[in-house]
């Protein structure tokens, strides 16, 4: 039977965390490690599932049950209620045979959960002959990490769809494409791994009670978002550090920042970094440091010296694409 097989990428955000998740915008850029995901229809009454990374080998849901369940296991959450939101929009089932495989932990925060929902998305309309559009396919893959998390903007589904260097606004309103240059990144993982849905909910409690600071702070935010854009495609790495710099002082007083990942900040500024600051929701997770190509190696000493952990990564990957 026919087999497809598609793979999406992973993202780090540049600007405008928890900011983008009220409608502000942000920047972010995807990169060179992706998860694999293949799909072919069989004649069973059930979707099976193997994904090595999650720990999931035989999974077996029957396709009337999909999505039933109150206790899907973790690892095939977002695979299962994908296969379930498309059948029910294309009016299409079948018995399906679905494998993953991760280039990258799913503990580092690059958005292994949305890159996988993208690509059985993505893989499916193929299999199905539906030919979904890139907005199209944003759309479905934002109701399934809805139906799941509650809360989000989609940022890491936009990266994992359109791929290279995105300004985004929340929800997926607006996605424009920016400037293609590999950016000198260097990024450094805490080791303790970040729920975002909880920071995120952790922000939105600050907000009920502060709301006027809170405010102010996301507008802060959305100025620097939009001077790191034009500094990015000025290519003017100086000030896109000190960007970075200010938007990690906001997202501090956001209280999202950890001690772990202030050391790994510390140490790659002391070590000549041009800026640098936490990616995603905070909380752990990765670091992200901009750095002139004769400084990379001090830094990555520094970062791994703090205690962290380098990640090799190349930002401005390719998009959601057919193996
Ligand atoms: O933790 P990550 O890498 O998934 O990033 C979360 C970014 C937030 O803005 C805090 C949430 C969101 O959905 O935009």
């Amino acid at each position: 039977m026919k087999k497809i097989k598609v793979s999406a990428p992973g993202k780090l955000m540049l600007f405008g965390e928890h900011a983008v998740v009220y409608g502000h915008p942000c920047i972010v850029t995807a990169i060179d490690q992706r998860v694999n995901v293949s799909v072919e229809r069989t004649l069973r009454s059930f979707v099976g599932i193997e994904a090595p990374d999650m720990r999931v080998t035989d999974y077996k849901k029957e396709v009337s049950l999909l999505g039933k369940d109150v206790n899907i296991p973790k690892g095939v959450k977002f695979l299962e209620i994908a296969v379930k939101n498309f059948f029910e929009k294309y009016k299409v089932r079948s018995g399906l045979k679905i494998k993953t495989k991760s280039e990258f932990s799913s503990e580092f925060g690059f958005g292994s959960s949305s890159a996988v929902t993208v690509g059985v998305t993505k893989a499916l309309s193929e299999l199905f002959n539906v030919g979904l559009k890139r907005q199209e396919l944003f759309d479905l893959s934002y109701k399934t990490v809805l139906d799941i998390l509650g809360v989000g903007s989609g940022f890491d589904l936009a990266a994992a769809i359109w791929g290279g260097t995105l300004w985004f606004v929340g929800g997926g309103k607006t996605v424009i494409p920016l400037q293609k240059e590999e950016l000198p990144i260097v990024v450094g993982y805490t080791g303790i791994k970040a729920d975002t849905p909880s920071l995120v909910r952790q922000v939105a409690e600050l907000r009920k009670g502060k709301s006027k600071l809170v405010e102010e702070i996301f507008k802060s935010i959305t100025s620097i978002t939009k001077e790191g854009r034009d500094s990015l495609e000025r290519g003017d790495c100086v000030r896109v550090g000190q960007l970075m710099n200010l938007n990690q002082t906001l997202l501090m007083a956001l209280g999202v920042n950890t001690k772990e990942l202030s050391l790994l900040i510390n140490a790659a500024r002391s070590a000549g970094a041009l800026g640098a600051k936490l990616s995603g929701a905070g909380g752990g997770d990765c670091m992200i440091a901009l750095v002139e190509p004769n400084k990379r190696l001090v830094v990555e000493r520094a970062i791994e010296q703090a205690g962290g952990k380098v990640l090799k990564v190349n930002t401005n990957a390719e998009g959601v694409r057919n193996e």
